[in-house]
């Protein structure tokens, strides 16, 4: 069975791409290479184009007819998103849009959408459920709750059936260190801590100290990529018997504060990370953390990968040796 990952030379696509093969599946990865990497593509063929050209969409899908989607391509960076909506309302909105025309015009009534825990409001309690309020705090949180929405009226309207699943932090490598993550500009918490451990930053930059929480740094809910990769696989699964729209969060349900993943990551390093503080201009929630009872219960899903010792040395192991090949 063939599934078209966009995205899929992505940080986290590629990963859903190996666990696919893995499983049996043949991805066809639909990338504009905007943010991914050819090296990345491991697993099956790279047709390069964008999910905002309907052509290339009808050309992907007949060169290679695929049973369902994977649909992961974006615009990613939250910072971004403040700074220039546009660009992200067009390229996630519309271009999920444009995706979810193509599959219906084509037939393909399957699809597993990469949303975020960003679409929730700040949390009003913990561990936070599918039912907990959304009001995203920022555009991109935003574009993720719109397409959800959307989601849920293309199953009302073309029998489109979708699983949204709702990532907490991703973070961590594959284990033979023949992907990681490479994002650039780095954003997140992790990579840019081992960039500082490996001397190619200076220092690390805490944006605040100040939060209601227990040491005063936020609190996240890390997920292996390894274990989101196996939620999307079961996802698709999920979705061979299921007539539905419906979103899943995939995290741990235990939260580590920014400064246990700092002392973590020297104790794996064996580094020392140099921390400054910066003044916060982006407003965050204090803590999130996923209950994860739903996606067990209906998907039969769990973490297995997920410690934070499994996550930072993979993703050391990644740094220190794979990306050093790849790049
Ligand atoms: N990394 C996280 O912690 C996290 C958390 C929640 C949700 N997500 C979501 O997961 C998905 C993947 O994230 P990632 O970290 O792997 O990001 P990434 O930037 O590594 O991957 C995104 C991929 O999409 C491609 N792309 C972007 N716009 C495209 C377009 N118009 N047409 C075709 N391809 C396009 C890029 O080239 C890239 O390969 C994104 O949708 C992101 O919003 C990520």
């Amino acid at each position: 069975m063939k599934v078209l990952v966009t995205g899929g030379a992505g940080y986290i696509g590629s990963h859903v791409c190996k666990a696919l093969k893995q499983a049996g599946y043949t991805p066809v990865v639909f990338d504009n290479l905007s943010h991914g990497h050819k090296w990345a593509v491991q697993w099956g063929p790279l047709f390069r184009g964008d999910i905002l050209n309907k052509e290339d969409l009808d050309n992907v899908i007949l060169e290679y007819q695929p049973s369902a989607v994977i649909h992961l391509a974006g615009s990613i960076h939250l910072r971004e998103s403040i700074e220039k909506p546009d660009l992200h309302y067009e390229n996630n909105v519309i271009g999920s849009l444009t995706l979810f025309r193509a599959m219906v015009k084509h037939g393909i009534r399957s699809l597993v959408f990469s949303s975020s825990a960003a679409v929730y409001a700040p949390p009003e309690y913990l561990p936070m459920d599918e039912l907990h309020p959304k009001e995203p705090l920022n555009p991109y949180g935003r574009t993720k709750w719109i397409i959800e929405q959307t989601l849920g009226d293309f199953h009302k309207a073309y029998g489109l059936n979708s699983a949204s699943l709702r990532y907490f932090n991703a973070a961590g490598a594959d284990p033979e260190s023949e992907i990681g993550e490479a994002h650039d500009p780095e954003t997140h918490l992790i990579p840019r801590l081992l960039f500082t451990a490996q001397n190619k930053q200076s220092h690390f930059s805490l944006y605040s100290d100040s939060l209601d929480t227990p040491d005063g740094t936020a609190v996240r809910d890390f997920i292996h990529v390894l274990d989101l990769a196996s939620a999307h696989v079961k996802a698709l699964e999920w979705l061979k018997t299921h007539d539905s729209s419906s979103a899943f969060n995939v995290g741990t349900g235990k939260g580590h504060s920014i400064l246990e993943v700092v002392k973590k990551a020297e104790e794996i390093t064996k580094k020392s990370i140099p921390i400054t503080l910066a003044k916060r201009d982006i407003a965050e929630a204090p803590t999130l953390i996923a209950d994860g009872t739903k996606i067990k219960e209906e998907l039969g899903w769990a973490p297995l990968h997920s410690s934070l010792e499994e996550i930072i040395q993979t993703a050391w192991d990644w740094h220190t040796k794979g990306s050093l090949v790849r790049r």
